[in-house]
């Protein structure tokens, strides 16, 4: 039997292609403001979202020269609370959201050195965070390991779970009216110069006044859509292992751990519900989500240096999923150069902690046409200079003929 949100009708103000978290966003604050919008998605609420830790980790994942997106990382993690409390209200359902805070640490000098950079550009950057020494780390995290050489306690770093997050943005989404079709979009409809809809895996044609391309990793892969509008999107693989850290050990630790170890990034994430996520592989292998033994391996011996007690855990899942690289690391929102269609991917490794400011500039695009003024810097314009407009539509035209 269908549920009530299971879509029949085909036509709508908005169609958002891709039923991940940010789609989900996207789709719940466009239906806020009053417009028909689907989703259109095999498994909405799945995606990158099943895998990733949900670290908020703006301060603490800053990198040189991505100083503008840590101006939009900063603004949507101080929405987070209030972006919690709406949609728990909305959905009735709890996020896992946790203001635990993080700790990054140093095992060796190379280490130490590569932190005290960070601390450095932080400081420069106007950001919150404490040098400790490696005792003083020990002393708020009594399970790392003795060899701890120093580290940087940041407090404003928080987590949420993501599946919790997708679950509970699917239900707002339900209950503000979101209609959902349970199917690959294979190709975007042009109609007249101007986005209109999309055809589905299944043959049927949804209609829309407006389209919002979210399909994370897969957003450079729909048909239809012309070369230089389809976002520059490439997949980025992530193996993430969960451990279950039994009620007799709690509290395993306080807040999320992290080091750079020779040179690869590990976390560990500490829920409340007792399970501990360690990420995350980073790797360029196309469409390949296989989890290895390397990968798994790699991981488990790099958080083992970090907090050996974790050999003692079960080990109870390991995953692999696909985070939405961009050019330059940051996402891709709003309109693009074929009217009608805006997009919202390309958030790479920061798709959970902006998913508050993605709605909201999604929201604003869908109502006003424009990017509010701090995501304006992240329209897809700036990747897509080689063609004009005119141009852009000529080359679907051209696509649609063969
Ligand atoms: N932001 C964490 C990751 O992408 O692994």
């Amino acid at each position: 039997m269908q549920s009530p949100h299971e879509g029949t009708g085909t036509g709508s103000d908005v169609l958002v292609i891709g039923g991940g978290i940010i789609g989900l966003v996207t789709a719940w604050r466009a239906a806020q403001r009053g417009l028909r919008t689907a989703v259109t998605d095999p498994d909405p609420g799945g995606g990158a979202a099943r895998v990733a830790a949900g670290m908020l980790a703006a301060v603490t994942e800053l990198h040189y020269g991505e100083e503008t997106l840590l101006g939009l990382n900063l603004a949507s993690a101080a929405r987070y609370p209030g972006f919690v409390a709406e949609l728990e209200a909305a959905s009735g359902q709890d996020t896992g959201y946790r203001a635990c805070g993080t700790l990054a640490v140093a095992l060796d000098t190379d280490d130490r050195a590569q932190l005290r950079e960070l601390h450095a550009l932080q400081q420069r950057s106007g950001l919150t965070s404490q040098w400790l020494t490696g005792r003083e780390c020990r002393r708020l995290e009594p399970m790392l390991a003795p060899g701890v050489r120093g580290g940087l306690r940041v407090d404003g770093d928080h987590q949420i779970d993501p599946r919790r997050l997708a679950a509970a943005l699917l239900t707002a989404c339900e209950r503000a009216g979101v209609v959902f079709h349970r199917a690959h979009a294979d190709r975007l409809s042009v109609v007249r110069d101007r986005a209109a809809g999309a055809v589905l895996a299944d043959g049927r044609a949804l209609t829309a006044d407006q389209v919002v391309l979210a399909g994370g990793s897969l957003s450079g892969r729909l048909g239809g859509v012309p070369a230089d509008v389809l976002p520059p999107v490439r997949p980025v693989k992530g193996q993430v292992l969960r451990l279950a850290v039994p009620r007799t050990y709690a509290p395993f630790l306080s807040r999320t751990v992290r080091a750079v170890v020779r040179g690869s990034q590990v976390y560990l994430v500490p829920r409340e519900n007792g399970e501990l996520v360690v990420g995350a592989t980073s790797e360029e292998l196309g469409w390949d989500t296989t989890v290895t033994a390397g990968g798994v391996y790699e991981l488990l011996r790099d958080a083992h240096e970090l907090v050996p007690g974790i050999t003692e855990l079960p080990l109870t899942d390991t995953l692999a999923g696909l985070r939405p690289g961009s050019p330059d690391n940051a996402p891709l929102l709003g309109p693009t150069a074929l009217p009608g269609l805006s997009l919202a991917t390309g958030h790479y490794r920061n798709g959970v902690l902006l998913t508050p400011v993605t709605g909201d500039a999604m929201a604003a695009v869908l109502t006003t046409g424009e990017l509010p003024p701090e995501a304006r810097a992240f329209s897809p314009s700036r990747f897509s200079s080689r063609l004009s407009p005119a141009a852009a539509v000529a080359s679907i035209r051209q696509e649609q003929t063969v």
